[in-house]
């Protein structure tokens, strides 16, 4: 059996290694060190912002921002509702009732027109959201400005969900730069990784700190160990930041790669009936951390609740040749957890899922990679 090819593995350029191996020398192998310090201090640098703070996942960055608002039972936060879960569990362990936001059409992203709607609703039911969560989908950012104005409009806090994002730009600005703070995720898939781990940053440099307090457990600066508030063991360990270092160095050859990846499949696969790909809307710059597609979208059935049959036998022949991919995000609202959340508009999200598809786009894919896992697309849909 020929080496299997994965969606989108971890890719080092070299230097994570010797970077480790530092971290070990030093032996600060523990949370917090040095690594820590130079990771956070390098991807405030590279987003232009005053600070940053490494964590253990990006889901833990996300707890901690639904922590900082005080987020609790009897709210509401609005989410996109084409999203991985984990932008929403947090405020919802919290007690919060999710209500979700349908993607645009252009952009696969929260539909600025949807959120406007909804806030308008909220605001006439005097129960405005304690937060807005918008997603930068699958390497793309959504629409800051129109997003951005809508909740300060509102006065309801922007936190800008970039875990898939990073290296994106909107307008010329980084992804994630927008909005009252944001985070992104080092999971193993990711455009970057630590094997696992995240960032949370914002403009507000008191934000950050207060977040970096929590996620040691809240010490007081005593020399004994002194709490005024419960906090979290949520930070990032010195070993895995290390890792984080190397990876940002290479940022920018993992995009060039990833484009790469991008255009070799469009080159190969435009030409086939009813394939198109996620669009990338004009006002900024997708990483195309993945490369995805539908599959005669126009024949997903509105009522299905499953990925078309096209998209499960296109996925089977890439299996069988020992090839990973895998379906869109299965909406939120879809979600047998929250059958009973609230929906603006749902049908965009739903028809992405139903005929979607995430194609193989490791940074180390070779152009007979993607030739081969194309050849296969085009036997099983001619
Ligand atoms: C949009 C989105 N939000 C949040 C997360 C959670 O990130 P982590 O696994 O680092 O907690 C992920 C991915 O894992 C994601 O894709």
């Amino acid at each position: 059996m020929t080496k299997r090819i994965f969606l989108s593995p971890p890719w080092m350029g070299g230097d994570e290694r010797k970077l480790v191996e530092a971290a070990f020398d030093s032996n600060y192998v523990a949370p917090c060190g040095p690594m820590v310090d130079q990771f956070e201090k390098d991807f405030a640098a590279f987003l232009q912002r005053p600070s940053a703070c490494a964590l253990s996942s990006c889901t833990a960055a996300l707890d901690l921002l639904c922590r900082e608002l005080d987020i609790q039972r009897g709210d509401s936060v609005f989410c996109s509702d084409l999203t991985f879960v984990a932008s929403i569990a947090p405020a919802v362990h919290r007690g919060a009732t999710p209500v979700f936001i349908d993607s645009d059409e252009q952009t696969w992203n929260m539909d600025p027109d949807l959120l406007a709607e909804a806030l308008a609703d909220a605001k006439r039911d005097n129960h405005l959201p304690k937060a807005v969560i918008a997603v930068d989908l699958y390497g793309q950012c959504c629409d800051y400005d129109r997003i951005e104005s809508l909740c300060a409009s509102y006065e309801v806090p922007l936190i800008v969900d970039s875990a898939e994002a990073l290296g994106a730009t909107y307008k010329n600005r980084p992804a994630g730069d927008a909005g009252w703070a944001s985070v992104y995720s080092f999971n193993g898939n990711k455009i970057i990784t630590t094997s696992g781990g995240g960032m949370l940053t914002s403009h507000t440099t008191a934000l950050v700190e207060r977040a970096r307090k929590r996620s040691q457990q809240s010490r007081e600066d005593h020399i004994w160990y002194e709490h005024g508030e419960l906090g979290y063991n949520y930070r990032m360990s010195n070993i895995v930041a290390a890792i984080g270092v190397g990876q940002l160095q290479i940022l920018p050859e993992i995009i060039r790669r990833k484009h790469q990846i991008f255009d070799w499949y469009r080159d190969a696969l435009s030409c086939i009936p009813g394939l198109t790909f996620m669009p990338e809307a004009s006002y900024g710059k997708a990483t195309r951390w993945l490369t995805v597609i539908t599959l005669n979208a126009e024949r997903a059935t509105p009522d299905a609740t499953a990925p078309t049959q096209d998209v499960f036998t296109v996925m089977s022949a890439l299996e069988r040749e020992n090839i990973e991919s895998r379906p869109i995000w299965k909406p939120m609202h879809l979600q047998p957890v929250f059958q009973s959340a609230k929906v603006h508009g749902g049908a965009i999200s739903k028809r992405c899922f139903n005929a979607g598809l995430c194609l193989p786009s490791g940074a180390g894919l070779s152009q007979s990679d993607v030739e081969r896992i194309c050849g296969i697309l085009k036997l099983t849909l001619s």
